[in-house]
């Protein structure tokens, strides 16, 4: 392809980083992945790689260490940056919030000040929808007021978003583009991707695919007393190659130069609610398998509902989710089945 592109993905042997990875050089792009492996691995990078039958440029590197980042922005090229590298568990956000003040906004700044001393111009944001909170209206629109943040780890989203917002507005030559992430889950079909919780899983399809896998006795269920249709929790759950097609459609805007404005922001979901049981079922009927759940009492700080008003990617992004949860929910458990060895 004439005129390749270069995109630095930060934290790009994480989940998201990786499935993104694959699909920006399946569009034409180049990619320089980096990442300190503070939450994810080796073989993630060569993941990627035996996907797409090449090596893709990488470098170990903390992106707190402004040093160690201004050699990365020396040597390669790139005009567009896509930062996902954070700290991401919401429960230790709680019991260590310097950490994630640290870790995620340092990160992020020194990103941004790179950009503007190298006058590279488009930086892509990993928002998330824990910025709309508890909110009032559902589906939430970009318009919905954000809410008061109910962990540091939300708190460094919507400060990163503020940042962002006002770094975009002072310096000429930046643009920015925020997407708001709903629930992301699958994983690659190739089985060669995807997420690698270390610990004890937070999020609810990790947890699932070890209890179907037997490393977890039983999963729980937080709460089945809120007031939606079955009583547990609505979230849009989103598929994450889907999610890393939203973000070479809003590279191909920026490096396109169709930017209405100097920072916008988009939700990234597919616009459907479902409640935790829907796909605990959903997850059994998809896969032929009985997974052992329990109702326990509500997770503090769980939102009742929360779904994503699309309209406005699928308008001015051009992207759509495409793929049929149970294909998505089949490469959630093809996934954990290869990472542990099961036929
Ligand atoms: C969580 C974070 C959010 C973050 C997102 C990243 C909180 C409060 N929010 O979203 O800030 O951006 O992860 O992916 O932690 N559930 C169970 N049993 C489990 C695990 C989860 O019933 O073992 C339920 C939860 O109550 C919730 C749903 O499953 O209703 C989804 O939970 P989870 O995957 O943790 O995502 P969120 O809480 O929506």
């Amino acid at each position: 392809m004439a005129n390749k592109e270069t995109v630095l993905v930060s934290g790009g042997a994480g989940y998201i980083g990786t499935h993104t990875a694959v699909a920006l050089v399946e569009a034409g792009y180049d990619v320089v992945i980096i990442d300190n492996f503070s939450n994810s691995e080796p073989s993630a990078v060569e993941g990627v790689e035996k996907i797409l039958g090449r090596k893709v440029a990488f470098e170990k590197v903390d992106t707190c260490d402004k040093d160690a980042l201004r050699k990365v922005f020396e040597k390669y090229p790139f005009n567009t940056v896509i930062h996902f590298a954070a700290y991401k568990a919401v429960g230790e956000s709680m019991a260590e919030p310097l950490k994630y003040y640290q870790n995620n906004l340092v990160s992020f700044m020194n990103i941004v000040e790179m950009m503007k001393e190298f006058n590279r111009p488009n930086i892509l944001f990993s928002s998330s929808a824990t910025v709309y909170g508890d909110a009032e209206k559902l589906p939430v629109t970009e318009t919905t007021p954000r809410q008061p943040a109910t962990s540091p780890y939300g708190n460094t989203k919507q400060i990163a978003e503020d940042i962002l917002r006002d770094c975009c507005r002072a310096y000429e030559g930046l643009y920015g583009i925020a997407l708001r992430y709903f629930n992301p889950i699958g994983a690659h079909p190739s089985a060669l991707i995807g997420e690698l919780p270390r610990g004890v899983p937070n999020n609810l399809i990790p947890f699932v695919t070890q209890t179907a896998a037997g490393i977890r006795p039983m999963l729980s269920v937080f709460g089945s007393d809120y007031n939606t249709p079955d009583g547990t929790c609505l979230r849009d759950y989103i598929d994450v190659v889907d999610l890393a097609k939203a973000h070479v459609a809003a590279v191909n805007r920026m490096t396109g130069h169709k930017m209405e404005q100097k920072y916008e922001i988009f939700n990234v979901g597919t616009g459907t609610p479902l409640s935790v049981l829907e796909l605990i079922t959903r997850f059994e009927t998809a896969n032929d398998l009985k997974l052992p759940y329990k109702i326990v009492d509500r997770r503090p700080g769980d939102v009742p509902a929360v779904w994503a008003d699309t309209a406005l990617a699928n308008e001015v992004l051009g992207w759509k989710a495409e793929r049929d949860i149970d294909d998505t929910l089949r490469a959630s458990w093809a996934w954990e089945k290869h990472v542990r060895g099961i036929k």
